[in-house]
């Protein structure tokens, strides 16, 4: 009995198509009721194979109109919190940064190392990122350029931070992310500017995760609403521009991986080690930041949504958090709200912030070991 599925594949003695040809079979078979229409690799070829194979007239088989593949539903294979302090670039010593240091933080490095590989195994076409240090005042703006390269500075540790980027832009991607995100209701725009000096917090998380920078990217903005309207408004955006996000990959075909370029708790010292990669003085601010962490991790692992919801506000006030931004809900929404358990690569204290590095595998993820407290 032949191995058949309509449309791609035909025969276990034959050979095995996946692209070429659609053929009409109007001449009855002998391996198959089945099977009335075929793909093949080549017109002529196959009419005779499949009437030699099915003793029929080769006019009983006609060939109508070259098939291709269709491009399969794009999909989010996997999201990262990936927090962006530079102090993680400046102690890699990458050849691109010009500061150069003796190392340190390495348990969020660590964690780095092992989200890297991940990415590595999963091959996406794209990594999505949406960096807090990208504020747009007007609208949710996305990296309009295919090719993006120059120097990048931290206004705040110029003497840590000094990278020469060169980033591959997926424009096609921007364009369906803006669409979308504009049939939501959401003001948007392209950035189209060719000398746009992209922020430290998107060159951070992406060189952390992929420092080959072999991957073509997508940076979308922080548009600037959690301060000017209400914290209720402001992620009802960032949960907007999450579902529209998804559905762009979903018709372009990518196959995305998405970074939320995030820290946790925020509140930090105001006076730096000599050296600052002293790590004896590395510690986080104050226990109840630490508690708070915590807490926003155990409910974004069990992914217990409703909670998180009602913890935010509170959470963004007591500890200055950077998911304010509304990159972590971004991705969230565009992950769908994941009912997996989400990964904890490592967690730890950059001059005080509370910095977690996550991972939701979609493709692998297993069910949370409680129940989700629903969705948002
Ligand atoms: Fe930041």
């Amino acid at each position: 009995m032949p191995s058949h599925r309509h449309g791609l594949r035909f025969g276990l003695t034959g050979p095995v198509f996946t692209t070429g040809h659609v053929v009409s079979i109007i001449g009855p078979l002998r391996f198959s009721s089945l099977a009335q229409i075929v793909v093949v690799p080549d017109g002529s070829k196959a009419r005779a194979w499949l009437a030699e194979e099915n003793s029929v007239d080769r006019s009983s088989l006609l060939t109508t109109t070259k098939w291709e593949k269709p491009p399969g539903r794009g999909e989010i294979l996997a999201g990262f919190l990936a927090p962006h302090p530079p102090h993680l670039v400046y102690a890699e010593n990458p050849p691109q940064n010009r500061p150069k240091s003796q190392g340190g933080w390495d348990t969020l490095r660590q964690g780095y190392q092992r989200c890297r590989e991940k990415i590595k195994v999963l091959k996406p076409d794209v990594i999505l990122i949406h960096s807090p240090h990208w504020q747009t005042v007007v609208g949710h703006h996305f990296l309009g350029v295919p090719k993006l390269s120059g120097l990048s500075v931290d206004p705040i540790f110029p003497h840590l931070f000094q990278y020469q980027f060169e980033m591959t832009v997926d424009v096609a991607l921007a364009d369906a992310c803006a669409e979308e995100a504009m049939a939501e209701g959401l003001l948007v725009q392209k950035m189209t500017n060719p000398n746009f000096r992209v922020d430290y917090g998107t060159i951070v998380s992406l060189h952390m995760l992929n420092p080959d920078w072999d991957i073509p990217v997508l940076g979308i903005s922080a548009h600037n609403s959690p301060y000017y309207f209400s914290h209720d408004d402001a992620q009802d955006q960032m949960i907007k521009l999450g579902q529209a996000t998804r559905k762009a990959i979903e018709k372009t075909g990518r196959r995305a991986v998405l970074a939320a370029s995030n820290t946790l708790s925020h509140l930090h010292f105001e006076r730096e080690p000599d050296p600052p990669e002293d790590m004896s003085q590395e510690h986080i601010y104050s226990p109840q930041q630490y508690q708070w962490d915590m807490m926003i991790i155990r409910l974004l692992q069990q992914g217990r949504w409703d909670e998180f919801q009602r913890m935010l506000p509170e959470f963004i006030e007591k500890t200055a958090a950077e998911v304010k931004a509304g990159s972590l809900m971004w991705m969230l929404s565009a992950l769908d709200f994941p009912t997996i358990e989400a990964h904890l690569h490592a967690y730890g204290p950059v001059i005080g912030t509370g910095n977690a590095i996550m991972e939701w595998d979609l493709q692998a993820g297993c069910p949370q070991k409680t129940e989700p407290g629903g969705r948002l």
